[in-house]
């Protein structure tokens, strides 16, 4: 079976990696990275570029193609292979506005009667104001468009609330902004793979948004994540999926709208219960290296079922008994300015001693160095029998990599594997 996977962050980079697990299958990326092309087939493509993406499939003629990242979905890649023919896993552009429009996941929220945090919708700064009086500090302002995970703001501080506000505004005609009700309580990363009728449930992670350890600084996409939660309540993931996923997926029916590929629910759970804090139409990225790397049932045939209907026969998933830990490692002056050009060394080194790296901000020159391009640059992921050891052998890969101005967070999966994570607490 031939692959087409698009993309070319480290989530790309895991989803090849695990597709490639089953014998029978092959796989093209495009664009890619010096990663993937160690493991399959890298061609070029403008991934936003829709006419460049048919293309590209045309030319290769996969029997599924996998869309990795938001923009294109949001932009109808999605609808346009399908038209031409093509097996595709990733949303159709209306259902990707389940991630591309913070309102319209709203919208879809209280049709299908799904907890979230009470919200206004915003256009001017007027209104703005007003909802951040009533609901009051923390405040937790949210660009309405796609912002790489950059365009929430939380804070105590009014006028930098406002600031935010003004900014979403301000940024484009049209330009709107959700203010809502902060949510108090542990963070949970729950992703289901759909069909547009059935969904699965995979296995839940937790993700470390700020760039800082204990959750210090600003938002970023993504600086770790590890898997399974020891802590999370009895039945949370059969609950979040009749509670959540299911009515969501649902609802979507109902409009006409099916949503086939991944739902992605970030969750909060707080005092009054588990809430949505929004969704996303495709893998999470860091979520995405631990909780594949945990899959013990065939990647290609899970996608290949959801993007063919036929989700509702496929034999249960399982999961490997093992936990999972991945840490970001990030270009200097990241998430507010990152510095390009750095040499990266002793990626061989990480990997040789038991971990697997995947790239994302990286490029290789003609003298094969490899070089840093982004901002979250590598995400060294391991396993080990529980979250302790899989988050000392993460960490020592980390320490054999090396770049200027690289930045990680120490302390990954940290308080889950002391046990520390209480229920009721603000933050993992
Ligand atoms: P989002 O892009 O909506 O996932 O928001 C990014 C991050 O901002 C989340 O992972 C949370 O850490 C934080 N956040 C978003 N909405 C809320 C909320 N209502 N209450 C508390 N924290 C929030
Ligand atoms: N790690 C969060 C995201 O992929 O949006």
């Amino acid at each position: 079976m031939l692959i087409l996977v698009i993309g070319q962050g480290a989530r790309e980079h895991a989803i090849t990696h695990t597709l490639l697990l089953d014998p029978n299958v092959e796989v093209v990326c495009a664009p890619g990275n010096p990663g993937i092309s160690q493991i399959a087939r890298i061609d070029v493509v403008h991934i936003n570029e829709i006419s460049s993406v048919v293309d590209l499939a045309k030319k290769h003629k996969p029997d599924l193609v996998v869309i990795g990242p938001e923009a294109p979905l949001v932009a109808g890649v999605a609808d346009e292979l399908r038209s031409a023919g093509f097996t595709v896993f990733g949303p159709s552009k209306a259902a990707a506005a389940l991630e591309g429009s913070k309102a319209f996941a709203k919208e879809i929220m209280q049709a299908a009667g799904v907890p979230t945090a009470d919200s206004k919708y915003c256009q001017t700064i007027a209104q703005a104001r007003a909802a951040l009086e009533l609901f009051g500090a923390p405040y937790v302002v949210k660009d309405d468009g796609l912002a790489a995970g950059k365009g929430v703001v939380v804070t105590v501080d009014f006028e930098v609330a406002v600031a935010h506000a003004l900014a979403c505004i301000d940024s484009r005609d049209g330009g709107a902004v959700v203010i809502e009700e902060f949510l108090d309580g542990p963070e949970v990363s729950l992703f289901g793979v759909s069909d547009g009728t059935t969904i699965v449930p995979l296995t839940p992670a937790q993700d470390f948004k700020r760039v800082g350890d204990n959750d210090q600084g600003p938002n970023t996409g993504g600086m770790g994540a590890y898997s399974p939660l020891p802590w999370a309540p009895e039945n949370f993931v059969s609950d979040v999926t009749r509670t959540v996923l299911q009515p969501v997926i649902d609802e979507m029916n109902r409009r006409g709208t099916p949503f086939v590929g991944l739902l992605f629910a970030g969750l909060a759970i707080t005092a009054r219960g588990v809430r949505v804090i929004e969704f996303n139409a495709r893998f999470g990225d860091p979520e995405t290296q631990v909780v594949l790397a945990r899959l013990n049932s065939s990647l290609s045939e899970l996608l290949l079922a959801a993007a063919t209907g036929k989700l509702a026969s496929l034999v249960e998933l399982e999961w490997k008994p093992e936990s999972a830990v991945t840490v970001v490692m990030a270009a200097g002056g990241y998430p507010e300015s990152p510095v390009a050009g750095a040499v990266i060394t002793g990626v061989k080194l990480a990997e040789e001693s038991g971990t697997v790296v995947y790239h994302a901000g990286t490029k290789t020159n003609d003298a094969g160095e490899l070089l840093v391009t982004g901002g979250r640059v590598l995400s060294v992921t391991a396993l080990g029998s529980d979250l302790s050891v899989a988050r000392t052998q993460a960490y020592s890969g980390v320490e054999r990599i090396e770049f200027e101005g690289e930045h990680h967070r120490s302390d990954i999966a940290l308080k889950a594997a002391l046990g520390e994570i209480r229920l009721g607490d603000q933050h993992g």
